[in-house]
């Protein structure tokens, strides 16, 4: 599903955020991103639906080389939850929040139920605190039903009940046979992954 050839990313200011990354994801796999802060697990995980292009190197998903397909087009295979969940909600309940997002009612209904947000449907997503905003942003981009998911830092922020929430999340999405990615530090979260990749300073050195 995923194939990542040699990809290293320079910003503008000359950040060399990723050096010459390789890894491949296989469909229905579950898949975790570690890695000390600023090791670029965030730009990696850009690159996945277009929002960030290679300096060097490709991405390929599903078979296709993602240089050749815009953003639209990859966003329907690729779902992305920022890291800042602020970056992604704008609108004014938390059912419309998914609404907006999700491949039909069913969709929605289920991932209000999966993610716990069936009794803040209709609160403004910015009155609830930063873990349920951090977990309406996750509801939104896993209604759009991608066959790729990747959430960035899905844990942080979160109490023992939300990581029971994302627990459960990950093994429905299992289920479902969908592929994830997910970029975090909390160990627990990473052991139910089948497998793990670390970066350190913009290097793979496991996976
Ligand atoms: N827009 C940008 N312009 C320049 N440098 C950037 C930009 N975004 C990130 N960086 C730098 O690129 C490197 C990788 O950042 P990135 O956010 O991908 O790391 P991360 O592993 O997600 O970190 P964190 O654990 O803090 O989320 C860091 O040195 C960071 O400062
Ligand atoms: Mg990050």
């Amino acid at each position: 599903m995923i194939d990542v050839r040699g990809l290293s990313h320079t910003y503008a200011d000359g950040t060399q955020a990723l050096i010459g990354v390789s890894f491949r994801v296989a469909a229905g796999e579950v898949v975790s991103l570690t890695g000390p802060m600023g090791s670029g697990k965030s730009t990696l995980l850009r690159h996945l639906n277009g929002l960030l292009r290679p300096s060097e190197g490709q991405v390929w998903i599903e078979g296709r080389d993602s240089s050749g397909l815009r953003v639209a087009q990859l966003s329907r295979r690729v779902g992305v939850a920022f890291q800042e969940p602020d970056h992604q909600l704008f609108k004014t309940s938390v059912r419309d929040e998914i609404a907006f997002a999700a491949a039909g009612r069913d969709r929605l209904e289920l991932v209000l139920d999966w993610l716990g947000l069936r009794a803040v449907a209709r609160r403004h997503p910015l009155d609830l605190g930063y873990s349920r905003r951090k977990l309406v942003a996750i509801a939104a981009v896993v209604a759009m039903g991608t066959p790729i998911v990747a959430l960035d830092e899905p844990a942080a922020g979160q109490d023992r009940a939300g990581l029971e929430t994302l627990f459960s999340l990950l093994a429905s999405l299992r289920k479902e046979g969908r592929t994830v990615v997910f970029a975090g530090h909390t160990r627990e979260l990473s052991e139910v992954a089948d497998r793990r990749l670390r970066l350190d300073s913009g290097r793979l050195t496991c996976g």
